[in-house]
């Protein structure tokens, strides 16, 4: 059983009271009784004072750094979409807003020789639309360095097809798969089942499709509830984000948001008919009450691009709905924070 300083301290002071009291009424004098009260509270005292050194006679459940490691884990987790961007004409640059305290957290770019590290012999999957290629990109733009992206950069985007890679130094996989709708991430997601194989890191996340083709946010939400319910069944997830697949590793799921919609940038006039700010909030809100996200009580970690597109503002966006690379340069570092962070692990 687990004593916390109160109800320590409320028993000490019950029996430097009580026990000299008691004895009062064996015929001590008052000289006597005051004298064992002075005596009780000195060792009680010093034992309390000592109890720290010898955590070995008290039992407890977790020690409390232990949980205050894990608290500031989450916080920090909680702060990591929060970034800030700045331009210099068309340069722009992003960093963490260290003002909503995130400067405790230790964020950090990784550099290629941490993400060598970090992401050494793993396998990757990133499942969705165009965003989700555009974060592939910057996440092998990062890996790979801008001389051997230009060699790879033709392959990864051929419309509307699979990409995979592996970067044999590093032995990491690496696989995109062009998945426009939610149903299609719910057949990548019982492909892992039927494979029994599941990868270390999957990345998902698609909407803009289902909103330009087909205009039914009840639908969309009808779509991410069974995605949810095939991810349950395929994995063994549980409420945690971060979970244990098949061998033992760690799964780490995320969610790529979808962006923040300029309506008057959008570049055929049925987007702009049909996407509006209204049709965005319906959309995200299908998304809240599926609860695929860990923040509503699921087990996807959201890289909030929208927010991050919206921080970087209207000059940032090339056509209303994809973004200058440093948004998605952004995205990728706060997946590897969060990898880092629940790892467990400090560079
Ligand atoms: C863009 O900005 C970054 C950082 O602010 C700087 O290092 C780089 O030299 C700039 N590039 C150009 C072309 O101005
Ligand atoms: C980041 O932006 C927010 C508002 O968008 C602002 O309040 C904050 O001061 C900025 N932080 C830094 C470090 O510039
Ligand atoms: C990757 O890990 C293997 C062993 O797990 C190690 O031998 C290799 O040096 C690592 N490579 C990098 C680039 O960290
Ligand atoms: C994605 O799903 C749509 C609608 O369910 C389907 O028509 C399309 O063939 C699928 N695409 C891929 C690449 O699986
Ligand atoms: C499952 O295995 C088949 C055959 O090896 C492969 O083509 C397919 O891509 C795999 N699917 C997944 C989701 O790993
Ligand atoms: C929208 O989708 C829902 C669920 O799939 C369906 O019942 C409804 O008829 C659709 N509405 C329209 C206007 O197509």
């Amino acid at each position: 059983m687990f004593f916390g300083a109160v109800q320590l301290g409320i028993m000490a002071a019950c029996v430097v009271l009580f026990v000299p009291m008691g004895m009062a009424g064996w015929h001590l004098s008052r000289n006597k009784v005051l004298f064992f009260s002075g005596a009780l509270f000195i060792t009680l005292a010093v034992c309390i004072h000592l109890i720290p050194y010898f955590p070995s006679f008290f039992p407890q459940s977790q020690s409390p750094t232990v949980l205050f490691q894990q608290d500031h884990r989450d916080l920090c987790v909680t702060l990591l979409n929060n970034v800030n961007f700045s331009s210099n004409f068309d340069n722009f640059s992003w960093n963490w807003d260290t003002s909503s305290g995130s400067y405790d957290c230790d964020f950090q770019k990784l550099g290629r020789v941490d993400v060598s590290d970090l992401l050494n012999g793993s396998w990757v999957v990133v499942a969705g639309d165009s965003q989700a290629r555009l974060f592939v990109m910057s996440l092998l733009d990062l890996i790979l360095g801008s001389d051997k992206m230009i060699l790879i950069h033709e392959d990864l985007f051929k419309r509307h097809s699979d990409y995979h890679i592996v970067v044999e130094e590093i032995g990491l996989k690496l696989d995109f798969i062009w998945s426009p709708y939610v149903t299609n991430l719910t057949d990548v997601v019982t492909g892992f089942k039927r494979n029994r194989t599941y990868p270390d890191v999957l990345v998902m996340g698609s909407g803009l499709w289902h909103m330009l083709h087909f205009t039914n946010y009840t639908d969309y939400g009808v779509s991410l509830q069974l995605l949810r319910e095939s991810l349950f069944r395929s994995f063994p997830v549980s409420r945690k984000f971060d979970m244990e697949s098949d061998a033992g590793r760690a799964l780490h799921l995320f969610w790529l948001g979808m962006p923040t919609l300029i309506n008057g940038l959008l570049n055929t006039e049925e987007k702009r008919v049909k996407m509006t700010r209204e049709l965005c909030d319906a959309y995200d809100h299908e998304l809240y009450k599926s609860k695929l996200l860990r923040r509503d009580g699921g087990s996807l970690l959201l890289l909030d691009v929208e927010s991050l597109s919206r921080r970087c503002g209207v000059d940032c966006s090339l056509d209303g709905m994809h973004y200058s690379d440093v948004v998605y340069e952004a995205s990728v570092h706060v997946m590897l924070n969060a990898l880092l962070i629940e790892s467990h692990q400090k560079l």
